[in-house]
């Protein structure tokens, strides 16, 4: 009993210190300022679901829109526009980002955030269901940078069209990869086609020889995170 008291203590002092280290990258790093704060709060408002990236996955992104040089953004999956205000933010003055979000309801909530924000003269929100929207994409390609971060069954299918609307030095990356580590196993029941989605996305891009690729465990305490994926030159 003593053991286990003490060892749930360790356990306990061990998410603590966890936490902090988080806390501290952010603050360093990766604080958020009124514009990013005002998403957050007319989000909650609007009764939309608190699932945004974090503000250290939104500085990773635009690490890595600034590594390839981004002119060109693509995001699947808009919800408050959190993640768009990273990336636009990224983007050279002549650049552009175009987020794809099916629900018109949480596009008007991005629009007032990027106007917030000042970006809404290079960020724009097309209305509709992402595989549908995506063939229309093909004469304004290529995209430096992709984001996924819509539905989970088609990201398989979201891969394809990053890969056709992409170019050698692109960056593809992809939220929700890990999943408590569902994301690497075939999925326990024929209903889970959440995990089947990011765990055939995992292996495609695990094995494409036109990638080189990595899942990193990053957001809600270590259980969840990015796929990163570049395209090979
Ligand atoms: N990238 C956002 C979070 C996106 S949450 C951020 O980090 O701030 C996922 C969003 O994808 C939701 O707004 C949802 O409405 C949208 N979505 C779900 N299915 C979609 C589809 N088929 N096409 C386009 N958007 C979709
Ligand atoms: C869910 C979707 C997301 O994009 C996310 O970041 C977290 C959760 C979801 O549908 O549960
Ligand atoms: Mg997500």
């Amino acid at each position: 009993m003593t053991e286990n008291n003490s060892e749930l203590a360790a356990l306990r002092q061990q998410a603590r210190a966890q936490h902090d280290i988080e806390e501290a990258i952010t603050n360093m790093f990766a604080s958020e300022d009124e514009a990013l704060r005002y998403a957050l709060s007319a989000a909650k408002e609007a009764g939309l679901p608190e699932i945004q990236i974090s503000p250290i996955q939104g500085k990773l992104l635009q690490l890595l829109a600034t590594a390839c040089n981004a002119r060109k953004i693509l995001e699947i999956g808009s919800l408050a526009g959190y993640s768009g205000i990273w990336l636009a933010r990224a983007l050279a003055p002549v650049g552009h980002l175009i987020t794809l979000e099916v629900n018109p309801e949480h596009a008007e909530v991005v629009r007032r955030a990027f106007a917030k924000a000042g970006v809404n003269n290079r960020a724009e929100v097309r209305v509709g269901k992402a595989l549908d929207l995506l063939p229309e994409l093909e004469s304004e390609a290529p995209f430096d940078l992709v984001f996924i971060d819509a539905d989970k069954p088609p990201y398989p299918q979201y891969l394809d069209w990053a890969l056709r609307l992409t170019r050698p030095g692109s960056i593809i990356v992809a939220d929700n990869c890990i999943r408590g580590g569902k994301g690497f196993h075939e999925p326990s029941g024929p209903k889970d086609e959440y995990a089947a989605g990011i765990v055939e996305y995992n292996r495609r891009i695990a094995n494409d020889p036109r990638l080189v690729s990595l899942a990193l465990a990053m957001d809600d305490d270590y259980t969840d995170g990015f796929a990163i994926a570049v395209v090979k030159g």
